[in-house]
């Protein structure tokens, strides 16, 4: 509802996702018909191109908890804080992080961003700070650190969490100070930059095992931002296909059109790769599928291949063993023609996990059934039957 009847307003709350605006004045009927009407619109709707919003976004989805966000960045721009985002692998969180430069103060300074966890650590200094030539083996010119670089804009510290300890003592100084020295140097140089940090790691947790700095996280966390996994915002996901669908068909791609129902299997699906793992099946679909019409079987397909390839490289858990069942399942359900593998399927799964859970549970209290059957929360006779059935060798005291 607004006073101010011009054209940007229109704009402003289109941009903003509303279904629609109301002019002051206006009563109560209108206002209710049209909200009847706005109501019945919250269907899933099919992504067509001819439905693709026309305007360019920074950052696409307009679930409540991007909206927040959207707030919190909103009020940073008017800001120098320093904020800290944390949020899984390809939650988006270098394109916020590049939100709140380029709507802030400082978009006319540069954007510097440096990746802790991609240098190794003994070049950490140099990198930030720069060095002198002569200052150490190599060092043949004097080079500019990031600091130097993000001189009157941001510097964005990504993957915060796996910074060398020594390395965030030397941080943290240079905070409080607003000064550093380049390696090899001795004049201070004042620093003049915007700090935005990122993380995919829980912080707390490395400050519990001493990895972390806690005065340095305390340094860091002025403002925190949270980015939810996309599985939390599977609302989102319709608006983020038609993004990404665009983006393909203006690189060149044929296009695609994704009915309703495909949306939803997209929307079923954990996401452990979060957008990124979208924005990649995307432009599979829309680079290698022959059809315009992108089925729901195709999409199926899809995500059974991707979590294929995702089973060996698991390195961050972040769907855990239920999230790893249901792409296994969703593999062996694809990998049969007519999508149903052979009855007796509940008892197949289930003597896949019982041995390995047995195994170690009695390897946990050296081979005692007892203990293990108590571990397990089990009735001790109930264990022994299911070691008997299953063949597992218990071998006491090992
Ligand atoms: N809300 C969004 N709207 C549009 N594109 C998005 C959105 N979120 C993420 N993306 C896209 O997904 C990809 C991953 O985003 P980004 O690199 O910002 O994630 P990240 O959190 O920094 O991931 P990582 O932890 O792996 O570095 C990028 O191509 C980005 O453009
Ligand atoms: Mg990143």
């Amino acid at each position: 509802m607004s006073a101010k009847n011009t054209i940007m307003t229109a704009i402003a709350a289109a941009e903003r996702g509303a279904y629609d605006y109301l002019p002051k004045p206006f009563d109560l009927t209108a206002l209710v018909s049209m909200v009847g009407r706005a109501a019945q619109h919250l269907e899933v709707r099919p992504v067509t191109p001819a439905n693709a919003p026309a305007e360019n976004l920074p950052i696409i989805g307009r679930s409540p908890i991007m909206q927040e966000i959207y707030r919190i960045i909103a009020r940073l721009t008017q800001t120098d804080l320093t904020v800290m985002i944390e949020g899984e692998s390809g939650t988006g969180k270098e394109l916020v992080a590049r939100a709140v430069h380029d709507y802030g103060k400082r978009r006319r300074g540069p954007f510097v961003a440096i990746n802790m966890a991609a240098i190794p650590r003994e070049l950490i200094e140099s990198e930030l700070f720069g060095h002198e030539k002569g200052a150490f083996t190599g060092a043949t010119s004097r080079m500019a650190g990031r600091f130097e670089q993000a001189e009157s804009g941001t510097l964005f510290l990504d993957e915060i969490g796996d910074m060398p300890f020594e390395a965030q003592t030397r941080l943290l100084r240079v905070l409080q100070q607003g000064e550093y020295t380049t390696v090899g140097g001795t004049q201070p140089i004042k620093t003049n930059v915007r700090i935005i940090a990122a993380t995919h790691r829980n912080l707390r947790r490395l400050i519990d095992q001493g990895q972390f700095r806690e005065d340095l996280f305390f340094r860091l966390n002025v403002v925190p931002i949270r980015l939810p996994p996309l599985r939390e915002r599977s609302d989102d996901i319709s608006d983020l296909v038609r993004h990404f669908l665009a983006q393909a068909e203006r690189e060149g791609l044929p296009r695609k059109i994704i009915p309703a129902q495909s949306v939803e299997r997209l929307q079923a699906h954990r996401w452990p790769g979060n957008v990124r793992e979208l924005e990649n099946v995307i432009r599979r679909i829309a680079a290698l599928h022959p059809e315009e019409v992108v089925s729901p079987e195709t999409i199926d397909r899809e995500l059974a291949s991707v979590a294929l390839s995702q089973g060996a490289e698991s390195g961050d858990d972040t769907g855990g063993l239920s999230g790893y069942l249901e792409n296994h399942l969703a593999r062996q359900f694809a990998s049969f023609s007519d999508g149903l593998p052979p009855s007796g399927l509940y008892h197949r799964i289930l003597a896949n996990v019982e041995p390995p859970l047995i195994r170690a549970a009695l390897a946990a209290t050296k081979g005692n059934q007892i203990k293990a059957a108590e571990l397990l929360g089990l009735n001790r006779n109930t264990l022994r039957t299911k070691i008997r059935t299953y063949g597992i060798q218990v071998v006491r005291g090992l």
